[in-house]
């Protein structure tokens, strides 16, 4: 039970005679989560209060005491003396709580027109584009460092997989730089929620607006939103901003675990086609020899913890009637971890591909390795004997089975061997049976030809500025 002391500490405790039980308490509170919103709840709390004064609706001098107060917190804030109390449930009470105690009963006027409803949603809006802004900065620095790596490797000829068999030669900058490609597609998606979420809850008051004069177009361009939101019962129970940014950040955790789980491949004994720094790399506290990418396997796990949160606070508002209901407050403890989380991996991810040597010469070996030219000598029948396709595929296949039985790569099989398959092939068909040529062949656009990666490098580089 909670002591006859806390009386009256309850800003909503009018109507009741006891005081909620600690463990209510316990469940109730949100200030150790929502402590992060402090700076746009105090934003939030100056934009109302101004338009208040501005319409009217308090007095200037109320206005100037809140703001002058306001002026105080923020600075308690910063100097981490602001005390949060738990018995004040959430950061919104704090912050008022704390006003009165500067500023004495104009504090108490703050509040018109406005309910939590509608300043929570507002506060969890603003923490949200800033944190979507962030998370695209930390994608860029990743592009950053992938597209200056692929330009140190647009002619490395790596293996290039299909189903992890070797499929055909590609190079190096071509693959980093399709990672780049990808985290694009990404912050897009963390822009378009950003700019989609950027309208103003503020004035929708509990669920139904408010009989005030109000004038929400002020407080919306006060908090740099593009407009007030049109519905009031929409306005403070809509987290879709919420989903669809944790849903961008899990399709974009996605992309970094991929390129992680790549990672963890080329610096194996087996790939060794790279090695991490000593920045990024552990050790065992057994094996002395070992080098382990813990920080890629890590990236790997959390972007299933993201997608985790996206499917936990899907859940939470899937089954939730209009308007508001406390379940919303737990959007808020997923959505901030969810976005520490990725800051986080996006950060390891560029540590990473900033450092991590690339040993150009397995990379070849490997490359030439598994019959990786088939497609080229299929395609040289084609070109100089006009084969149909699919009869040079066949021919082709007969000469790997011949290789395979002679224990040799496709280059390595005579010219003699080779006709007593196609009695028409001559000693031109060796020129396309290199890795280098055979990456070098594919100058279409968008292949892997290092021409053709030359110059998007070229156009990223510019892009990212
Ligand atoms: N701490 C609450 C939250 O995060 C604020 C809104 C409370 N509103 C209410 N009607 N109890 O959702």
């Amino acid at each position: 039970m909670a002591s006859e002391s806390k009386k009256g500490q309850q800003m909503w405790g009018g109507r009741f005679a006891a005081q909620p039980s600690d463990i209510m308490q316990s469940i109730n509170a949100s200030i150790d989560v929502d402590r992060r919103m402090v700076r746009e709840d105090i934003a939030g709390s100056r934009a109302h209060a101004d338009m208040l004064a501005e319409q009217g609706i308090i007095s200037e001098a109320d206005n100037v005491a809140i703001q002058e107060g306001l002026d105080q917190v923020i600075a308690e804030v910063l100097d981490g003396s602001f005390p949060y109390r738990a018995e004040l449930e959430d950061i919104h009470m704090n912050v008022e709580a704390r006003l009165k105690e500067i500023i004495g009963e104009p504090a108490g006027r703050m509040h018109t027109a406005r309910s939590r409803n509608d300043q929570v949603v507002t506060d969890f809006r603003l923490w949200t584009r800033g944190a979507l802004t962030e998370a695209r900065r930390s994608l860029k620095a990743l592009q950053r460092s992938l597209v200056k790596r692929a330009g140190e490797h647009t002619d490395a000829v790596m293996p290039g997989f299909t189903h992890l068999q070797t499929a055909q030669p590609v190079t190096l900058g071509h693959h980093l730089l399709a990672y780049v490609e990808m985290i694009e597609r990404d912050r897009a998606r963390l822009d378009d929620c950003a700019r989609r979420l950027n309208e103003s809850p503020l004035g929708s008051a509990a669920l139904a607006g408010t009989g005030f004069t109000i004038d929400r177009d002020a407080t919306a361009e006060a908090l740099g939103f593009y407009r007030p939101m049109a519905n009031s019962l929409d306005a403070v129970s809509a987290r879709d901003f919420a989903l669809e940014a944790l849903s961008a950040l899990s399709i974009a955790s996605t992309h970094l675990s991929r390129l992680a789980e790549e990672i963890v491949l080329w610096t194996s004994a087996q790939f060794a086609f790279a090695k991490l720094s000593d920045a990024w790399s552990t050790g065992s506290s057994i094996m002395p020899q070992k080098r382990n990418p813990d920080a890629a396997e890590l990236v790997r796990a959390k972007a299933s913890l993201i997608t985790g949160q996206f499917a936990s606070l899907q859940g939470a508002v899937k089954a939730l009637p209009l308007a508001y209901a406390k379940d919303l407050q737990d959007d808020k403890q997923l959505t901030f971890s969810a976005f520490d989380t990725f800051g986080l991996c996006a950060a390891s991810m560029t540590g990473m591909i900033e450092t991590i040597t690339f040993n150009r010469e397995n990379m070849r070996a490997a490359a030439a390795k598994g019959f990786s030219t088939a497609t080229d000598l299929a395609d040289w029948l084609v070109r100089e004997l006009k084969m149909p396709f699919r009869d040079a595929h066949h021919v082709t296949g007969a000469l790997v089975a011949k290789a395979e039985e002679k224990g040799c790569d496709l280059p390595e099989l005579s010219l003699e061997e080779m006709q007593a398959v196609e009695s028409r092939l001559t000693n031109d068909v060796f020129s396309v049976l290199t890795v280098e040529a055979s990456a070098m062949s594919r100058q279409s656009y968008g292949g892997t030809s290092p021409v053709r990666v030359a110059e998007q490098v070229e156009q990223w580089t510019q892009r990212l500025g």
